[in-house]
């Protein structure tokens, strides 16, 4: 009961409160693809203009595996990284190629793309897939450790599983792309690193570190994983 409690509490607030992002319009892979990529290293604020421009550029994946690298990097000036943009024709490459232009729909085959690891994976297939799976970055690390008190260290790679364990007991089956989704907005908004606000946050009564008095101890992060 608790569980579904804190699903519908999350979700009631993420359908008032999303943010309308260029990205949320559809659930095209593609889109989500991009938009995930380009999330990585940059801010939502900042990368919206890019995301804009490049699927005026680049309308779908066959566009963008075909365009000249010249196109591709001019698209990405000033993101920075530009591996990142070359892996990304390599693995639309790959789904024009090897998948006939249909991109594989689990998180475990999406890991077979260039440049997907298990969070982008996590995340296309929960948003535009529907699969239930977790999407660990950052913000999910910093959320369910205050939520559930996790006290495990995030800088060792070990780690991720015991939060992938957690979080496959708590999303939603019905909608685990906008929980996922929503887990982020917290992340953004209430839950951030260093200026929570806690005390006015939709899923306070399930924050065990606030209850606690500890928000700010969470996540445990080490100096020198092990
Ligand atoms: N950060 C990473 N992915 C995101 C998304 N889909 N929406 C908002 N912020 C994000």
């Amino acid at each position: 009961a608790k569980i579904k409690d804190f699903q519908e509490t999350l979700l009631t607030w993420y359908d008032r409160e999303k943010r309308d992002l260029p990205w949320r319009r559809d659930h095209e892979p593609y889109h989500i693809w991009v938009s995930e990529i380009m999330l990585q290293q940059t801010q939502v604020n900042t990368v919206i203009p890019y995301y804009e421009r490049f699927m005026d550029w680049f309308p779908t994946v066959e566009s963008f595996a075909s365009a000249p690298e010249e196109r591709i990097l001019k698209a990405w000036e000033g993101l920075g990284y530009y591996s990142r943009v070359r892996n990304m024709q390599k693995a639309a490459k790959q789904v024009v190629q090897d998948y006939a232009g249909k991109w594989p729909q689990t998180a475990n085959e999406l890991q077979n793309l260039v440049g997907i690891g298990p969070y982008t994976a996590g995340a296309i297939a929960s948003i535009a897939f529907n699969e239930s799976v977790p999407a660990v970055d950052g913000n999910a690390f910093r959320v369910f450790s205050r939520l559930f008190e996790i006290e495990d260290d995030i800088a060792k790679p070990q780690t991720r599983v015991i939060f992938e364990r957690v979080i496959q007991q708590v999303i939603s089956n019905e909608r685990p792309g906008d929980f996922n989704q929503a887990i982020m907005d917290l992340g953004s908004s209430y839950m951030t690193a260093k200026n929570p606000d806690p005390e006015h946050s939709p899923v306070k009564r399930f924050n065990q570190a606030y209850l606690d008095g500890k928000e700010l101890e969470f996540p445990v992060k080490s100096k020198k994983p092990r």
